[in-house]
């Protein structure tokens, strides 16, 4: 096996390689003055099992392409089958038109990235469960909630003391897997509108389904697959401060941290926020209250099965 990173997961590709007991190839990589990208395979992969580890996190389009460089350059020196670890795959919430005349980003990236002869894909955390059938290549589709679960079972919380929160609806589900791991804990979710135009998030109420009377002076804790700019988890602790939660505490998988993302995180009143290491977070963007768990050991044993 020859594990290659590509310019946005050097660091999670250090920790899978170490994990499988390998060593992590970089390709060789040239900028042209006009920004164009020269991709050199220096390494011998002929009839080779490749990984290549690339987030399509931000900058997208330039991860797309170099991991797109990378996969081809494999491949014209005799790769035999490639595998894309895209811990957090880009565009994944453009999967369908909302307005008339949209593009389908996700489907664009989803032919590009066959095209070009990727074999298989392992990701985690998607927004929708249907993405992996958009694919005509197989997609392992792994989850970093059982980490989530580690973590929280290690904080030794009473059970009754405890309270998971979906921040939407499109995150129930989330929250009814990591109930399986943490049984006999209280749940609530909040129903979010998002304006499809400026992007403002609201959060006034919980669902029906809610029993709210659950919350006072608990520990919430909040699980999202990725925080962005951050509207979600912050209108998702007013609303619970307002409900009189006595402690926040935020799961979320893809740390994409756009914007002022991290201060809004840092001054809100939430104890600590955890995220995974599918997308790498620049010194700049880490805070205080931030814990990086990391999705290495569970891609590794992923590849050693499959
Ligand atoms: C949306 O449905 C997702 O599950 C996340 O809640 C959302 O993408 C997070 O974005 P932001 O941090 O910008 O609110």
């Amino acid at each position: 096996m020859r594990i290659f990173s590509g310019s946005s997961s050097q660091k999670l590709g250090e920790g899978l390689a170490k994990a499988l007991n390998e060593k992590l190839f970089l390709p060789e990589k040239f900028v042209f003055p006009d920004g164009e990208e020269r991709i050199r395979i220096l390494e011998k992969v002929l009839d080779e099992d490749v990984v290549i580890v690339e987030s399509l996190s931000p900058p997208v389009n330039e991860n797309l392409i170099e991991l797109c460089f990378i996969t081809d350059g494999v491949k014209r020196s005799g790769g035999k089958r490639v595998t894309a670890v895209i811990p957090y795959l880009g565009y994944q919430r453009q999967d369908r038109v909302f307005r008339e005349g949209e593009a389908v980003s996700l489907h664009v990236v989803i032919k590009i990235l066959e095209a070009v002869g990727v074999d298989r894909i392992i990701t985690f955390d998607l927004h929708s469960i249907k993405i992996p059938e958009l694919f005509h290549i197989p997609v392992l589709h792994l989850s970093a909630i059982p980490l989530f679960a580690k973590t929280i079972k290690k904080m030794r919380l009473p059970k009754k003391s405890v309270v998971l929160i979906s921040p939407d609806m499109g995150g129930v589900r989330r929250v009814k897997l990591l109930l399986e791991q943490l049984d006999g804990v209280a749940t609530a979710s909040i129903v979010k509108d998002r304006d499809l135009v400026t992007g403002a998030v609201t959060a006034k109420k919980f669902s029906s389904a809610s029993n709210i009377t659950e919350l006072k002076n608990k520990t919430a804790i909040i699980v999202d697959d990725m925080i962005s700019g951050g509207g979600t988890i912050i209108k998702a602790v007013e609303l619970l401060k307002e409900h009189g939660v006595a402690k926040i505490v935020v799961f979320a998988t893809h740390p994409l941290f756009s914007q002022n993302a991290a201060t809004l995180l840092q001054d809100a009143p939430i104890d600590r926020v955890y995220v995974t290491d599918t997308i790498f977070v620049p010194k700049k963007k880490r805070f205080a209250k931030l814990e990086i768990l990391s999705i290495a050991d569970m891609v590794a044993q992923n590849l050693k099965t499959v």
